[in-house]
């Protein structure tokens, strides 16, 4: 297998290429990474395997793709580069479109020109739970079969690059298989999305910012056990175990309301309750996510290993260690960010 990782020097692309590395008959691990905002050389930077290696682009320049796919004779993608703040696909969408949606049409068709060559790659699309939408307190977890419900401009991008994955594979018979998987926590996510952004300034004795009343739900996984999701789709497509266009759901099984874990983290944290700060909700909030993966521990034999409580205490215990990462990425654009979202705030 020679693997291209699209996005590898994000957060969740960090820990997969990582864990690529360590499946003995993976010979080449490619991380093509733009270095936008959310993307830092840090995140892998103690990687000293010689099969590794990053190159510093955008999966929108066509021909350094192909160059790629090329001269590396990749046979893999796992494409996790996105734009992934749903915040920020508020305050602009045109950014979520370029690369959730043409740089995933950019791939597909550099895919379809080498099948032409004689060169087959298989696509990871790594997608997520938002695509689904919103479910109230009495739903049942959605399925590989909940129909597509997106309700924020990046769930719609993620949606509108899971079709167009879908229609290639009808049209143009190209190996792919759609993840989706619910929110992930753990080291090395950048501090803009909840379980950082409130660890980071319980630490700092600043505000805690909880959107709404803080009753939202979401299904916590371990970005670890994601990761492992991600290499089992992998080799299910490449051994036929799943087939073309299947899509394959990721959970923990794991509800929690943000305002519970933004309680733990205080607690984790030595803060202080009176930090919390409820303000304007998000507009368009999703209420509660949820992710059935019957399909994803029968076919694959996966499932998620990580205790919650257990997992979060390491995360934070890992911010606390890490100052150093911490300071290089909350640098001036960092608080550029936290002013313009949070004004007063915090
Ligand atoms: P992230 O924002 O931490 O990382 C995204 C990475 O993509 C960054 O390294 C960035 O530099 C890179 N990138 C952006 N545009 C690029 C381009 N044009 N070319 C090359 N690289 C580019 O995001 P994340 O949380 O690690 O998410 C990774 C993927 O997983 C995304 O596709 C996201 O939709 C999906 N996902 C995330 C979660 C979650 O909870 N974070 C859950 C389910 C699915
Ligand atoms: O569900 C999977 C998705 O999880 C991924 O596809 C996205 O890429 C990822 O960013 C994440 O999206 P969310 O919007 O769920 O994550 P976020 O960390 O931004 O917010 C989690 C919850 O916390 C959500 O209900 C909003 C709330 N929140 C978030 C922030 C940043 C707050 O209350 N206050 C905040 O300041």
């Amino acid at each position: 297998m020679r693997i291209l990782v699209t996005g590898g020097c994000g957060f969740i692309g960090s820990h997969v290429v990582r864990q690529a590395l360590m499946i003995p008959n993976v010979e080449r691990v490619i991380n093509l990474d733009a270095l936008t905002y959310s993307g830092h050389p840090q995140n892998c930077f103690d990687i000293e395997d010689s099969r590794y290696h990053f190159i510093h682009g955008s999966i929108n320049e066509e021909s350094l793709l192909k160059e790629i796919f090329q001269t590396e004779q990749i046979s893999v993608i796992l494409h996790l580069a996105a734009e992934s703040h749903v915040d920020r696909s508020i305050n602009s969408v045109k950014p979520f479109i370029e690369t959730n949606i043409e740089g995933t049409r950019i791939i597909l068709e550099s895919i379809v020109e080498f099948k032409r060559l004689g060169q087959d790659i298989h696509l990871i699309h790594v997608s997520t739970d938002e695509v689904y939408g919103s479910l109230n307190p009495e739903d049942p977890p959605f399925t590989e079969k909940t129909s597509l419900n997106p309700r924020n401009p990046y769930a719609a991008t993620k949606a509108a690059s899971d079709m167009l994955v879908q229609s290639f594979v009808n049209t143009h018979d190209i190996s792919a298989v759609i993840t989706r998987c619910s929110n992930n926590y753990g080291p090395n996510q950048f501090p803009e999305k909840l379980i950082p952004l409130m660890t980071l300034n319980a630490m700092n004795g600043d505000n805690l910012p909880v959107y709404g009343d803080g009753k939202q739900i979401r299904d916590w996984i371990h970005v670890v056990d994601h990761s492992n999701g991600i290499l089992c789709a992998m080799l299910g497509l490449i051994m036929g175990r799943l087939s073309t266009g299947e899509v394959i759901n990721f959970g923990a099984s794991n509800e929690v309301e943000n305002i519970e874990i933004v309680e733990k983290i205080i607690h984790l944290t030595n803060a202080d309750k009176s930090q919390i700060k409820y303000v304007k909700d998000r507009p368009g909030h999703d209420r509660r996510y949820a992710m059935g993966f019957q399909k994803a521990k029968k076919i694959l034999g996966w499932y998620p290993e990580i205790e919650w409580s257990e997992g979060l205490a390491k995360t934070v215990e890992w911010y606390k260690e890490n100052s150093e990462w911490v300071e290089s990425i909350t640098s001036g654009q960092y608080r550029e960010w936290l002013t313009n979202q949070y004004g007063e705030t915090i």
